[in-house]
């Protein structure tokens, strides 16, 4: 090969790089061309390892040739480098939209139930009652025994319990009246207390029924006390809770542990008593069990003094909040779903 054509070789090569470097889009190109010219065992390091077989007199030219086109070559690489970097970020400055709204962690809200006890509470407390608690894990005594129900009573089939020993002393308790008892036990006459808590029973997991959930129980002791005291503050209750449009209608029921007892219903408060499917088209919804206090109750609360009365009640409180809010699921409160709980705080 004479000087000429190796200067015109040489040309070739640099024309077809710079050739292909102009059609590069991105940095992967880039770097597959580098490798393919300056690599080691790219276009130049071969040409390199040439010169040793040309004659004598053409190579210091050819080094010299060589050296300039990767001159040429290391310049063009290096602007285009800088090219598509630019071109990047403006890529980058498209893609990120700085008047979109940001992520924003989600923040807990009360649950319902938490809202309802909350608002009871209130109700309770401007009424001068006193907010306690008692035990989940009851004995037989204060679940069944001190409210009336002695072993074998019928009336024990009302709760369908879970046991926790063989001999059936401990159980969950199925509602909160044993709280009555515990407080009478504790708390002097006259007194006026609500408590709120967890109760369970073996009930099937459906669309009204939970093996878990709380309960308001109520309780009023004093001197004369009277069935008109337990109306007066239970209608005040209510219109407090749904509003004062709402009527309250009492009927005759049946509880051990007090004597009368009675069945407290709203009008419904969808269909404002007209009649609808929440309400079985009767225009009623139960919500509150109540009565007087049975004597037999304060005997085995030690309280013996005369002419003390007074009235109880009980209410489930995910019953109350699914009326309150048109919940038709009991389940809707149990699934954690922050799409559901959200909607209340
Ligand atoms: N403990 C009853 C239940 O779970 C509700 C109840 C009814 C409570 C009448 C009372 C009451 O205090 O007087 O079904």
């Amino acid at each position: 090969m004479d000087e000429k054509e190796l200067m015109l070789s040489i040309r070739k090569i640099v024309d077809e790089a710079m050739e292909q470097l102009g059609k590069i889009q991105d940095g992967e190109g880039l770097e597959k061309w580098r490798i393919q010219y300056f690599g080691r065992k790219g276009t130049f390091a071969s040409m390199t390892g040439r010169i040793p077989q040309m004659a004598v007199e053409i190579r210091p030219r050819a080094g010299a040739l060589i050296n300039d086109a990767k001159g040429q070559l290391t310049e063009a690489f290096e602007q285009k480098k800088t090219l598509l970097t630019q071109q990047g970020h403006k890529r980058t400055e498209h893609a990120v939209n700085f008047s979109l709204p940001g992520l924003r962690p989600e923040t807990g809200t009360l649950h319902p139930v938490t809202l309802v006890s909350r608002e009871i509470v209130r109700i309770f407390q401007g009424l001068g009652f006193g907010v306690h608690v008692g035990p989940e894990i009851e004995t037989d005594f204060y679940n069944f025994e001190a409210l009336n129900m002695p072993a074998d009573h019928p009336a024990r089939d009302m709760w369908d319990t879970f046991y926790l020993d063989p001999e059936r002393k401990f159980l969950l308790r199925t509602h909160t009246s044993p709280v009555q008892i515990r407080i009478m036990e504790k708390i002097s006459v006259p007194l006026r207390i609500i408590a709120i808590g967890k109760t369970f029973r073996r009930d099937d997991f459906d669309a009204s029924h939970s093996p878990v959930f709380h309960q308001v129980e109520g309780l009023m002791v004093g001197h004369d006390i009277t069935f008109s005291n337990l109306k007066a503050v239970l209608i005040f209750f209510l219109k407090e809770l749904f509003g004062t449009r709402v009527k309250v209608r009492f009927l005759p029921s049946y509880f051990p542990f007090t004597e009368p007892s009675a069945e407290i219903s709203i009008s419904c408060v969808i269909c404002d008593g007209r009649g609808c499917q929440t309400c079985g088209s009767t225009g009623w919804l139960e919500i509150l069990g109540a009565g007087m206090v049975h004597p037999e109750v304060f005997r085995k609360s030690g309280i013996r003094q005369k002419n003390i009365t007074g009235f109880a009640f009980g209410a489930g409180l995910e019953r109350i909040t699914m009326i309150k809010y048109g919940i038709d699921d009991i389940r809707q409160f149990y699934t954690g779903d922050i799409r559901f709980l959200k909607q209340f705080g």
